[in-house]
C-alpha cells in the first residue's frame, strides 16, 4: 500500500465533503438556542454556500429539536440532512422519524470508545461497546442507506480497539466513519497519524468515507482537521464561526480557506461557494447572538484590515504583499485601511482621495498629515469625520 503520508498520495485527486454541524454541535454553544424558523434560515444559507451534509439537530434531545430537524428535512433540498442519535434503539427511531422525509436522509449514531468514557460514563466493557455499535449501525441500516458512525473520544481511544470497532461497523453497513477529537486533545501530528493508522490497519476502510470532527480546546481544531485531510479524511465536520461545545468546533471558513489557498497543491475539490462565507457568518452571528471576535481568521472585522504604514504601503502597491486571499473571495466588498498612529502617508493620501479631497496641494496634504499624526497619538483610530475636521480647520484658516 502506498504511504498515505507521501506527497504524491496527498496530491491524489479527491473531492472533500463538508458536514456542517452548526445546527447541532454549534447549538451546544452555551447560551445558544435556535428556533425552527432560525434553523430553517441557517440551513437554507448553508445549502446556498454548498455544504454536503447538514446535521440539523439531535432529534431525541427535546420536542423542539425534533420539530426543527423534521422541518429542515422536509423543507431544505440540496444537501443530506442528518440527525444525531446515541447508539440506542429509541434514539435511532426518533432520529429516523425526524429525517425520513429528507431528500437524502442520514442517521448519525455514536458511542464513546475511550477507556475513560467506558469506565466512568457508559460503565460498559469494550466487548459490550463493540457489540452495541455494530448492532445499532445494523438497526439504523434497516431504516436508512446512509449511516454515519462516530467513535466518541476517538483520539483518546486505544488504537487497537478503535480499529476493531471501525471494522465491525463497516461490516454492519456504516457508510461514513467519523473520528472525533471530542475533547480537543490532539495535535496535528498525532491526529494525522491516527487517521493514517486507521487507513493502514482497518480492513475495508476504502469502502467508507473517513470523517473527522475536531474540537478547539487547544486552539488546534482547524489544524487537526487539515492534518487529517492530508492523511486521507474526506468528510470534514465543522461549524460556521467555529461555534460549538466549550471552545467550539473546527471553523468552516478557516478550513475552506486553508484548503483554497493551496488547492492546486492538494489537488482537492469541494462544493463550497466561498463568496457566501461572509454572509453566512453574519447570519449565524446575528441569529445565535454570538459575536465574532474582531481578530477571528477570515470573518473577523480585522481579518482584511491593515493599520501599519508599512503594510498599508505594500497593500496599496500590490494586495498580495500582505493578503493571502482577497476579501472578494469570501464575499466582502473590499479590504479596510485603518488609520492610526502607525499608519503612513500613502494610506492617508488614499483616504483623502476616497473622501473626495482630490485637489489639495502637496503642502496642504503635508500639513494635514502632520495634524493627523499628532491626533493619532491621542486616539486609537482616526475616523473619516476626524479627517474632515482637520481639513475644514485648515480651510477656515485660509485668508479670504
Ligand atoms: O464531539 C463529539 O464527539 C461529537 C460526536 C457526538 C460526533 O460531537
Ligand atoms: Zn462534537
Amino acid at each position: 500500500m502506498t504511504d498515505p503520508c507521501a506527497w504524491e498520495d496527498l496530491r491524489m485527486s479527491r473531492r472533500l465533503k463538508i458536514f456542517d454541524t452548526t445546527l447541532r454541535d454549534g447549538e451546544q454553544t452555551p447560551g445558544v438556542n435556535l428556533n425552527i424558523q432560525e434553523k430553517l434560515e441557517i440551513a437554507g444559507q448553508l445549502v446556498r454556500m454548498g455544504v454536503d451534509v447538514i446535521e440539523a439537530g439531535f432529534a431525541i434531545a427535546s420536542p423542539g429539536d425534533f420539530e426543527a430537524v423534521k422541518a429542515v428535512s422536509e423543507n431544505i433540498k440540496g444537501a443530506a440532512i442528518a440527525s444525531l442519535c446515541r447508539a440506542v434503539e429509541k434514539d435511532i427511531d426518533r432520529a429516523w422519524e425526524a429525517v425520513c422525509k429528507a431528500e437524502r436522509p442520514r442517521i448519525h449514531t455514536f458511542i464513546a470508545t475511550s477507556d475513560i468514557h467506558l469506565k466512568y460514563k457508559l460503565k460498559m466493557s469494550e466487548q459490550e461497546v463493540l457489540e452495541r455499535a455494530a448492532a445499532m449501525v445494523a438497526y439504523s441500516k434497516k431504516y436508512c442507506e446512509d449511516v454515519e458512525f462516530s467513535a466518541e473520544d476517538a483520539s483518546r481511544t486505544r488504537p487497537d480497539f478503535l480499529y476493531k470497532i471501525i471494522e465491525e461497523v463497516i461490516k454492519a453497513g456504516a457508510t461514513v466513519v467519523n473520528i472525533p477529537d471530542t475533547v480537543g486533545y490532539s495535535t496535528p501530528a498525532e491526529f494525522g497519524a491516527l487517521i493514517r493508522g486507521i487507513r493502514n490497519n482497518v480492513s475495508n476502510i476504502d469502502k467508507v468515507d473517513i470523517s473527522v470532527h475536531c474540537h478547539n480546546d487547544l486552539g488546534l481544531a482547524v489544524a487537526n482537521t487539515l492534518a487529517a485531510m492530508e492523511n486521507g479524511a474526506v468528510q470534514l465536520e465543522c461549524t460556521v464561526n467555529g461555534l460549538g461545545e466549550r471552545a467550539g468546533n473546527a471553523s468552516m471558513e478557516e478550513i475552506i480557506m486553508g484548503v483554497n489557498t493551496r488547492k492546486d497543491f492538494y489537488n482537492i475539490t469541494h462544493k463550497i461557494d466561498t463568496t457566501q462565507i461572509y454572509r453566512t457568518s453574519k447570519l449565524v452571528s446575528s441569529l445565535t447572538g454570538v459575536a465574532v471576535q474582531p481578530n477571528k481568521a477570515i470573518v473577523g472585522v480585522n481579518a482584511f484590515a491593515h493599520e501599519s504604514g508599512i503594510h498599508q504601503h505594500g497593500v496599496l502597491a500590490e494586495k498580495t504583499t500582505y493578503e493571502i486571499m482577497t476579501p472578494e473571495s469570501i464575499g466582502l466588498a473590499q479590504n479596510r485601511m485603518v488609520l492610526g498612529k502607525l499608519s503612513g502617508r500613502h494610506a492617508f493620501e488614499e483616504r483623502l482621495k476616497e473622501m473626495g479631497y482630490c485637489s489639495l496641494s502637496t503642502e496642504e496634504i503635508q500639513k494635514a498629515f502632520e495634524k493627523f499624526k499628532s491626533l493619532a497619538d491621542k486616539k486609537k483610530v482616526v475616523l473619516d469625520r476626524d479627517i474632515e475636521a482637520l481639513i475644514e480647520e485648515k480651510a477656515s484658516k485660509i485668508p479670504e
